[in-house]
């Protein structure tokens, strides 16, 4: 008997799983921004943004995180 994935809810307020995150992925959208207009990921309290960025990190290689002009300044370890 195979045995399935669990579904982990990523973004509570929009009910947003991980498995749409990875389908939307794989439907081509790359980005953290691509995903919010998407699914709402991010777009209430904002929690998940995290989470939501290392599950597409996790499924593409994609950088985690990408700085901005708007970022707070990188400190290097
Ligand atoms: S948990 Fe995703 S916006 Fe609140």
């Amino acid at each position: 008997m195979a045995m399935g994935r669990f579904v982990v809810y990523v973004c509570i307020c929009n009910a947003v799983t991980d498995s749409q995150i990875i389908e939307a992925q794989q439907a081509g959208l790359s980005t953290m921004k691509e995903i919010t207009e998407h699914l709402g990921v991010g777009n209430c309290c904002g929690r998940c943004v995290e989470t939501a960025e290392e599950v597409l990190a996790q499924n593409s290689g994609v950088q985690k995180y990408i700085p901005s002009f708007d970022s707070p300044a990188l400190v290097p370890a």
